[in-house]
């Protein structure tokens, strides 16, 4: 046994976590893989990483000093069982596996349980930052046992990206806590990604630009308070130009966006938990849309006319990145009261601040603003959004018209923007002094029984609506 850590899985992530892990100073590395052809291609063309290739899982788990560790990045779901029953076979207690795909965190929970059953050590690890991020530094969330922690916090140090000398990654929590902090991190990705996106629809439709020049004004925006890698990605993306036809590879790109779950789970889990994401779930819900081309165009079919396209002035860009850059606070403050919901419900204790520590780099949402949001928790780690913190309040109320202004134009203009307005409806809601929710509250006491709660004094009550309209105080609830 010589290896000090071992990967499972060698399609694209795993090559390129074997070989970050390779590359740094102390470690040596087993990799296995399924089909052998896999293992050999990658050690033939990375004869520099000194890999230790097995043809069998037997062979590969000899090749680990003990306590051994391996990392598997496989499918999550079915493969990733598969491995960890083959590996659970053949460790020790003590031993330490580590799920490195995105699974979800209720497999999660369950695979530790199962796993710390037999003394084993089972670490759920989100990993983020694509193929790149692998390679050269991710952003890295482990869940699981602080003892494990102790082994593995080390090795994943020497991997993760590293930002003002701070390595992107720290112990979330116990069991499942590290896949769950991943999902809500890809939901958050899902909103950024839907806000940029309908940013740029405004820009072009609205303003009038083409996509190099939307792709100019990104870059700009990338240099000040939206500095952040989807930023920078989208300018580049908004330069390209198809080869094959000198288009706008914007415009040969089919319009309808594809999924993989994790922005579903963060939705349905936030549901469970009653923790409003708005700005998460229309992101999730304007892919959907989109990839419905069979109703898409009948609806068009049915319009004799589009509205005309509103009259903008030279504000209009600059109110653009306002309106995307309060949307985006509101998404993350969704986010975070995910990530404080899952941690009371599932008993984690889990440091926000650390969190948006570990998304400053490596991640695909990472981003300067991330900094903000340290400093938000470290100011007062009990604030009841992140609404409320000092920097983001003056942040929203600065662009506040601007947002308004955005959100009324593209409805004018038959824009859709469920990003921009769901996230403004959002903050209207949480300020507003009185909610129609009273009103709910009526309707389902009318029809139900439900009863509600008075303004000006405890208890539960019913009125007697079928009856002559009195009110009886109740011993139910009004929830
Ligand atoms: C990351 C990403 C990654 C995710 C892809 C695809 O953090 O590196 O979140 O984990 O799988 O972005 O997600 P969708 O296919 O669902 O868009």
């Amino acid at each position: 046994a010589q290896a000090n850590i071992g990967v499972v899985g060698l399609a694209v992530m795993g090559s390129n976590l074997a070989r970050n892990l390779a590359s740094r100073e102390g470690n040596t590395v087993a990799v296995f893989n399924r089909s052998y052809s896999r293992t050999e291609l990658l050690t033939s063309e990375h004869p520099e990483a000194g890999f230790i290739a097995s043809e069998t899982i037997e062979d590969f788990v000899a090749s680990l000093t003990t306590p051994r560790t391996a990392i598997i990045m496989v499918q999550a779901g079915k493969g990733t069982d598969a491995v960890i029953s083959q590996l659970s076979a053949l460790f020790e207690p003590g031993d330490i596996i580590v799920d490195g795909g995105n699974a979800d965190f209720q497999d999660t929970i369950r695979r530790e349980k199962e796993n710390s059953a037999k003394g084993l050590n089972f670490v759920g690890a989100g990993i983020s930052g694509g193929e790149e991020g692998a390679l050269h530094g991710p952003s890295i969330m482990p869940g699981g046992s602080v003892e494990a922690y102790k082994t593995l916090g080390p090795i994943l140090e020497s991997i993760a990206a590293i930002i003002d000398g701070v390595p992107c990654v720290t112990h979330i929590g116990t069991d499942g806590a590290g896949h769950f902090v991943k999902m809500i991190h890809n939901g958050i990705e899902y909103a950024d990604m839907q806000l940029i996106a309908e940013a740029y629809d405004l820009l072009r439709r609205v303003g009038g630009h083409s996509p190099a020049a939307i792709a100019d004004i990104f870059a700009e925006w990338n240099t000040g308070e939206l500095n952040s890698y989807l930023i920078e990605i989208t300018a580049e993306i908004l330069r390209q130009v198809d080869p094959k036809t000198d288009k706008p590879f914007i415009d040969i790109v089919l319009d309808e966006a594809g999924s993989k779950g994790t922005g579903v789970w963060t939705v349905q889990n936030s549901l469970d938990l009653g923790v409003p994401v708005g700005g998460i779930a229309e992101a999730v819900f304007a892919r959907a849309v989109s990839a419905h081309p069979e109703q898409r165009g009948p609806v068009r079919a049915t319009l004799t006319a589009r509205p005309e396209i509103a009259i903008v002035g030279d504000t209009f860009q600059e109110d653009v990145r306002q309106a995307l850059y309060a949307s985006k606070i509101v998404a993350y403050a969704q986010g975070f009261d995910a990530i404080i919901a899952g941690a009371v419900k599932y008993g984690w204790s889990i440091d926000k601040g650390a969190i948006a520590t570990i998304w400053r780099g490596g991640c695909i949402i990472r981003a300067q603003f991330l900094n903000r949001i340290v400093d938000a928790y470290n100011n007062d780690p009990s604030i009841p959004s992140l609404l409320v913190d000092k920097y983001f309040a003056d942040a929203v109320a600065t662009s506040e018209a601007a947002w308004r202004r955005v959100v009324s134009t593209a409805a004018l203009s038959g824009v859709p923007v469920p990003g921009f307005g769901s996230s403004l409806s959002y903050f209207d809601s949480l300020a507003s002094e009185r909610l129609p929710a009273a009103l709910v509250q009526g309707q389902r006491d009318y029809f139900g029984a439900h009863t509600y709660k008075r303004v000006d004094m405890p208890g539960t009550f019913h009125t007697l609506w079928s009856g002559d309209r009195s009110e009886v105080a109740t011993e139910g609830s009004s929830h």
